[in-house]
């Protein structure tokens, strides 16, 4: 294949004009038949770009895995509410305030509140709880990750301090989207968040799971089409993992070879984006992270939850990092990065054309 990629920029702007079929064709190659020198161009070009934008820094988020009841029944999720096992909690405001009070010690400045679609967590409880940060953090960012709300919820949120929102559009193909969510779930609504989120002013990432079940080159294509229309700020990709009580149980053996190619395409095509090395690539490969880092990724996210809950966060079988505390997380991560060149970084790490919000509770 002549890849006519002679430099990051000149592959960049392919990235950004090139048609569904040369987006697939482009995917399947690298997940088929590129050289080990392909390969490498690929990920020292996506490198470059990252360097120019952001230079060597990792930007460290806290998570906070706050509720695991869900409304919702996504096919592959071990949150689903169909899941009888799922040991299920929620985390109060003091125990959310506490997390972020231990994760502001050790340096943190990005606080991302994930959850499932909990209805007990109404708009002015919500607010309650990110005016709360906001007021004893003012200078942290407020993450939000919980799913599917109205335009007028998403701006109530925000109002209240929020600053960024991830939801993974999960697929940006409908016959796609079909197989993997009950037909209460839409794609079309699924999007038209996306583009609430960022017509309200929230930094906003979307992203997908690699190897989802039924995924193809084409749908893949798809996934790369929908990225350059929205823009996201960030971009969320991971393996999908499949979880024991869900009926994708057992259904592949994840590898984290077709994972580090789209995140090393995704920073070529949207060269500014923030990237993260996700948990689930850490859990399928002891050297996941890393690896993600090398392949263009520049953020992490170790859990700041509560170690007793981590294990009821179960989307996935296996995940790492359930047992040990933060301040162990984030040493152990720190030091993984630091061995493969780049500098953990813990400031709010904002888009880098982001310039700025005022935050007041509405
Ligand atoms: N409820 C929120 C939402 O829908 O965006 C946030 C929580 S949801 C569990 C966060 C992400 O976990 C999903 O967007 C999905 O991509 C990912 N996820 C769920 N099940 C997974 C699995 N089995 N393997 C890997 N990732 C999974
Ligand atoms: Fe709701 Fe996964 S099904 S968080």
């Amino acid at each position: 294949m002549d890849l006519s990629l002679k430099d990051p920029e000149g592959f960049s702007k392919w990235m950004n004009s090139a048609v569904k079929k040369e987006l697939s064709d482009i995917i399947r190659y690298f997940f088929e038949e590129a050289t080990a020198e392909e390969w490498s161009v690929m990920s020292s070009y996506a490198n470059e770009l990252r360097e120019k934008y952001y230079g060597k820094k990792v930007y460290f988020r806290g998570l906070i895995e706050f509720s695991s009841f869900c409304r919702n029944d996504c096919f592959y999720c071990g949150l689903c509410r169909s899941n009888r096992s799922a040991k299920r909690y929620r985390l109060t405001p003091e125990e959310i305030f506490d997390c972020c009070r231990t994760g502001y010690d050790l340096g943190f400045r990005t606080f991302v509140l994930q959850s499932g679609e909990d209805k007990y967590f109404t708009d002015a409880r919500l607010c309650h709880t990110i005016s709360g940060i906001k007021e004893f953090f003012p200078d942290c960012a407020v993450t939000l990750s919980m799913g599917e709300r109205s335009f007028a919820s998403y701006k109530y949120l925000f109002d209240a301090g929020a600053d960024r929102y991830l939801l993974r559009h999960e697929t940006a193909d409908e016959a796609h989207y079909v197989k993997l969510h009950p037909s209460e779930l839409s794609l079309k609504n699924r999007k038209q968040c996306l583009y609430h989120l960022k017509e309200i002013g929230y930094q906003v990432g979307a992203g997908f799971m690699v190897d989802s079940p039924f995924q193809t080159f084409d749908t893949l294509a798809e996934d790369f089409l929908f990225l350059r229309e929205l823009k996201p700020q960030m971009i969320g990709i991971g393996p999908f993992i499949p979880q024991k009580d869900t009926r994708f149980r057992g259904y592949c053996t994840p590898s984290s070879s077709r994972t580090l190619a789209l995140l090393s395409l995704i920073r070529i095509m949207l060269p500014k984006t923030l990237l993260p090395a996700t948990t689930a690539l850490g859990t399928i490969d002891p050297l996941g992270r890393e690896k993600g880092l090398k392949a263009g990724a520049n953020v992490v996210m170790p859990n700041l939850s509560p170690v007793k809950y981590r294990r009821d966060y179960a989307l996935y079988d296996n995940k790492i990092c359930t047992d040990e505390e933060a301040a162990e997380c984030l040493s152990c991560l720190a030091r993984r990065i630091t061995s493969v060149g780049y500098i953990p970084d813990f400031s709010r790490g904002d888009y880098i054309d982001f310039l700025g919000k005022d935050s007041s509770c509405g």
